[in-house]
């Protein structure tokens, strides 16, 4: 393990790391970086609703289980991901077709299920995953969107509000790291949501960034969340290097995870900085982006590696 759990704790923040159910299980070099290193964890996948209800009113909970009870052994703390989602939905979901009071009954019945069953211990959820199209600046035309119209994000802040009246509620987006039309259009879409007073605590920075383009300003656009008091965090960082990723651009990369975890101590509400995977054999990235690498702070081997040292020198000199 390494300083940064207690080094987390002394700033007041969480320092996270999203894992996948069957390592967590069954691979002790897994659980040993996880726990010897992070104070959260994020399931990569298996609360996504595809995994957590397969065939309506058939729920799955092992691997959801499986993620708080790991945490609940580790004192880890358990952010929620994620309620709605236009990818990873169960086709009975997503190609049946819905009236709004059907569709807004289905949602009813898996926040009631998935949130209901953790609730006092999974207190952060993110409610709204990614509701602006890809280039941004417009809202997704996701299914939610198409029943129920815009107010689908106020009506499911809304009711997740209900469900669990203590729960942290975000919107989780990407591309908004930096400044441009795409994070222009949440600030507007977050705004409007307080105006009306709609329940809504956090956004989420997702962070999935391409090495040398990390964007300079991140604290700034979080900042602009702060100051309508609502909670920031980096939920799902990481940074890819064209392979073969070479010594001299993973000390770089060291830099910039320093600099996004600088970021978040700059900013008075940010309250947990999240890296999207354990290990470089465990990343999304090489499936995704083929020809990128080397995006996490521990290689194959389960060694650290510098962006790791990046990261406890942020925490060392703030
Ligand atoms: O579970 C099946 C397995 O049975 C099958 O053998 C295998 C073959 O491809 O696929 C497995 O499912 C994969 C799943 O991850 C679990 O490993 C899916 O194909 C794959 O598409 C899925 O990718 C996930 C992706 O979300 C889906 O869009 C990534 O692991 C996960 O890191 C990624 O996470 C998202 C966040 O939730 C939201 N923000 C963006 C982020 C990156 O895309």
């Amino acid at each position: 393990g390494s300083e940064l759990p207690a080094l987390a704790d002394a700033h007041g923040i969480g320092l996270g790391v999203a894992v996948a159910v069957n390592p967590l299980v069954h691979d002790d070099d897994y659980q040993n970086v996880v726990t010897g290193n992070y104070t959260s964890v994020t399931a990569e996948n298996t609360m996504k609703w595809q995994y957590v209800q397969p065939e309506r009113y058939e729920f799955d909970w092992s691997g959801p289980d499986a993620v708080v009870g790991f945490a609940g052994r580790n004192g880890l703390d358990v952010r929620g991901h994620t309620l709605l989602w236009h990818n990873q939905q169960p086709a009975w979901l997503s190609e049946g077709s819905w009236t709004e009071a059907e569709l807004l009954g289905v949602m009813r019945e898996h926040m009631d299920a998935l949130m209901g069953r953790y609730q006092g211990r999974i207190t952060t959820w993110d409610v709204i995953n990614e509701p602006l199209v890809d280039g941004g600046p417009g809202l997704r035309e996701n299914l939610w969107y198409q029943v129920l119209g815009e107010d689908y994000i106020a009506e499911a802040l809304r009711m997740a509000h209900e469900v669990d009246p203590d729960a942290r509620l975000y919107i989780n987006e990407f591309g908004i790291e930096g400044a441009g039309d795409k994070a222009d259009a949440l600030h507007e879409l977050v705004t409007g949501l307080l105006d009306r007073g709609v329940p809504l605590h956090g956004i989420g920075f997702q962070g999935h960034f391409v090495h040398g383009a990390v964007p300079e300003d991140m604290a700034e656009q979080m900042r602009r969340y702060s100051d309508l008091g609502l909670d920031v965090t980096v939920s799902e960082l990481d940074v890819r290097i064209p392979e073969p990723a070479e010594p001299e651009q993973l000390e770089e990369q060291a830099r910039e995870y320093q600099r996004v975890v600088e970021a978040c101590l700059d900013v008075p509400t940010c309250v947990n900085v999240t890296v999207w995977g354990v290990s470089d054999h465990h990343s999304w990235i090489p499936d995704w982006f083929p020809g990128y690498t080397d995006a996490l702070p521990f290689d194959d081997s389960y060694r650290p590696k510098p962006a790791l040292g990046g990261m406890v020198q942020a925490l060392e000199r703030r």
